[in-house]
């Protein structure tokens, strides 16, 4: 245990996007409750997703993290989850396919309920009146509908969000182990979209021989009668969130017997967003006395020096499968701060996980006020990308995408052809726009055949 760490520390520090709670009885009997109930993994999950990473870092295995921005209660549906499962299966076919090699799955599920806010408060003009209240922090802290009460921060909401994260996995591990027998019909790749005239005619052609090839070799496969489809993909889930707020993380960070250390049992991989990574902040210092593998978010700012302390206080063994991090550059400006980032970072022979998360750094907003993000800026960003990690003889070991499985249309662009006229039809993000069906799914083509060339 690194000394001086309790999981209570980060209490003595300054901690960024804190949740301000009126009723602090009530705080302490919402996570009195936490700490009361069962964990919602195990360590040796935790354990096995390490040694995963571990390995992505040699090269040998790859990792695709995708989901929502602000996952919510609502959206705690059988429907919503089994689709962002299955789009996370395809994407991974598609990639163990391309990239040949085993590909692990992490969702943003089953607790990415707490979102970090540029502003603490939103203001909005209601009849007439200039009206300000707290900003919607996620539905682990407030409720998104613009009125005093619901934004309060509701303590009760952390049990609430505990269960449906519980319901969700539940549900999720259900469906993991039965396998999705179905995955080998045609009829169930929904690739139509690909006849679209936006796409060129060489990347059509590309990705109708992946998809052939991808479809003969699972049938194939059955053919031999060994493995069935179903046998294919009865295939281990992760998930990951964000660790914002750290009442609900440190409520279920506990001992487990036999073996050493604290594990964060409210999910496998927790990250540090790029709001929350100061050095001598509560979310640092929480992070760093946890057992489990941890997510860091490298924004634009971020410099190699800022890293290397980072890396210092959260894995000063240089724990092989520890260490994610997530680059969120920006198209345009990954080549101009990623590759001093690696080229310290490799110097100084620290083990890490690179990961690219070419959502975030691409938000734009429209001349009507909506929030999307242009395929486009996503594709060449993770383009980029590729190429600072080929110049810097390093290895994208990831991705990091927010997606969803179903039809919304929050993210423009891509060979299903959503323009900004049509981002109203379904926008259903609360907070950052995701790739839709078939957008998630070109994206795993584009990526595939990225790598190929
Ligand atoms: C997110 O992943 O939803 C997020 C808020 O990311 P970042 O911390 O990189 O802005
Ligand atoms: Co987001």
């Amino acid at each position: 245990m690194p000394s001086g760490w309790t999981p209570e520390s980060w209490k003595a520090k300054l901690e960024a996007q804190q949740v301000v709670y009126r009723d602090r009885e009530a705080v302490d009997r919402a996570c009195a409750k936490l700490c009361s109930l069962p964990p919602l993994v195990t360590s040796w999950e935790i354990e096995r997703l390490k040694k995963e990473i571990a390995e992505a870092q040699e090269g040998k295995r790859f990792i695709l993290q995708g989901g929502d921005c602000a996952e919510t209660l609502a959206d705690c549906r059988p429907e919503v989850i089994t689709n962002k499962l299955k789009i996370l299966l395809q994407m991974s076919l598609v990639l163990i396919h391309g990239l040949q090699k085993p590909v692990t799955r992490i969702g943003r599920i089953s607790g990415q309920y707490a979102k970090p806010r540029s502003n603490a408060v939103e203001s909005r003009e209601i009849d007439g009146q200039a009206v300000e209240l707290p900003s919607y922090f996620g539905d682990l802290v407030n409720e998104s509908d613009f009125s005093p009460l619901s934004r309060e921060p509701n303590p009760h909401l952390m049990v609430r969000a505990y269960q449906h994260a519980a319901m969700t996995l539940n549900f999720i591990r259900s469906l993991a182990e039965g396998g999705f027998a179905d995955l080998h019909h045609p009829e169930y790749w929904d690739l139509s979209f690909f006849q679209h005239a936006s796409l060129s005619e060489q990347r059509r052609a590309d990705y109708a021989r992946m998809s052939q090839t991808l479809s003969d070799g699972l049938r194939f496969m059955e053919a031999l009668g060994e493995r069935t489809v179903e046998d294919m993909t009865r295939v281990e889930f992760f998930t990951s969130h964000e660790g914002l707020n750290l009442l609900y993380e440190s409520a279920q960070t506990r001992r487990v017997p036999r073996r050493e250390g604290y594990y964060n049992l409210t999910t496998h991989l927790p990250w540090i967003g790029e709001r929350t990574r100061a050095l001598d902040g509560a979310h640092v210092e929480f992070f760093r006395g946890i057992a489990n593998p941890v997510g860091i978010k490298i924004g634009p700012t971020a410099t190699g020096e800022h890293v290397l302390q980072l890396l210092d206080v959260l894995n000063p063994a240089n724990e092989p499968g520890r260490i994610v991090l997530i680059s969120r550059l920006g198209a345009g400006k990954a080549a101009a701060i990623l590759p001093e980032v690696l080229g310290r970072v490799t110097e100084a022979g620290k083990r890490v996980l690179w990961m690219c998360d070419p959502m975030h750094g691409n938000g734009t907003t429209t001349s009507t006020g909506i929030k999307t993000r242009n395929f486009d800026s996503i594709a060449t960003e993770l383009e980029e990308v590729l190429e600072c990690h080929r110049a810097a003889g390093t290895c994208l070991g990831g991705v990091h995408f927010e997606l969803t499985g179903d039809d919304v249309t929050e993210c423009v662009g891509g060979a299903a052809g959503v323009n900004e006229g049509d981002l109203s039809m379904n926008y259903a993000s609360l907070c950052d726009p995701r790739l839709n069906y078939q957008q998630a799914l070109e994206l795993a083509f584009l990526l595939a055949s990225f790598t190929k060339s």
